[in-house]
């Protein structure tokens, strides 16, 4: 299908790309992030079933570590999704980037509208999921859910060795500044050309779209949607976990 006879944004259909092919080196020894559990459950499964809970994603397709799709297509096997989701599998690269581009590599013609979550980021509330989905339904290229920082930031001259004091070389305005998060959407046509087209390395799909030099907006983000990233916010997750079942029970 040519580009031009593709539906629109805001007709088609939606699809997720989770990158879940990381070690997770900075949560310290032990199985690949993605397939450490949270109550029980691992961590990809809770980030498929977040990005599944959004009625408008009618694919999700897991990017898993290289040695083990097979592991992650019987997870997936083993734990339902609603019966609108479709999934599919495929084997990820050696950064974030190339794992994303091998999702993309397998989105089926038909998807129009494509949303890229990170599998470290188990607990996104679906309303965070649906504002990015609609506000590229409603014609932005490229969409990030950001929160406004709690912490001033500092620009430094990095040291050359770790625990080394480092020169502050600037202030940027806090209230200018945003932490993104994921999901970001995209539109189809525009991620696809900016994987292809970007080779810097990048931490966030939405910056390669930017290097094309269009408009990357941010909607809300929520504080849920928080990265696991270091062994403390295993415990955080934990604790979110925990509060939702309490809610839940009332
Ligand atoms: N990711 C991936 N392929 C890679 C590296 C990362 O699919 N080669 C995924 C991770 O699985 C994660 C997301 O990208 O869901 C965000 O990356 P990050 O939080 O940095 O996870 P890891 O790379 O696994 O963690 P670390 O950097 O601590 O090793
Ligand atoms: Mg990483």
């Amino acid at each position: 299908m040519s580009d031009e006879s593709r539906p629109s944004p805001a007709q088609t259909a939606v699809a997720a790309v989770i990158p879940a092919a990381g070690r997770g080196v900075r949560l310290g020894p032990g199985a690949p992030k993605a397939l450490r559990a949270l109550n029980g459950t691992p961590m990809l499964i809770h980030a498929v079933r977040a990005l599944a809970a959004s009625r408008h994603v009618s694919l999700v397709i897991v990017v898993a570590p290289a040695d083990g799709a097979a592991e992650v297509k019987s997870l997936l096997d083993a734990h339902a999704l609603p019966e609108r989701t479709d999934f599919l599998v495929v084997p990820g690269g050696d950064t974030r980037q190339e794992s994303v581009k091998l999702g993309l590599d397998a989105l089926p013609p038909e998807y129009g509208v494509v949303l890229v979550h990170d599998a470290a980021r188990p607990l996104v509330p679906v309303d965070t999921v649906d504002a990015v989905v609609e506000a590229v339904r409603a014609g932005a290229p490229a969409v990030v859910p950001a929160l406004p920082l709690a912490d001033t930031v500092k620009e430094v001259e990095p040291a050359a060795e770790a625990g080394e004091p480092e020169p502050v070389v600037a202030t940027p305005e806090r209230a200018r500044l945003r932490a993104v998060q994921t999901p970001q959407g995209f539109d189809r046509t525009t991620l696809i050309r900016a994987h292809e087209t970007v080779t810097d390395n990048v931490t966030d799909d939405a910056s390669m779209v930017e290097q094309l030099g269009l408009t990357v907006v941010a909607v809300p983000g929520h504080e849920e949607a928080f990265k696991v990233t270091r062994p403390l916010d295993l415990v955080l997750a934990e604790a979110v976990l925990a509060r939702r079942r309490l809610n839940d029970g009332f």
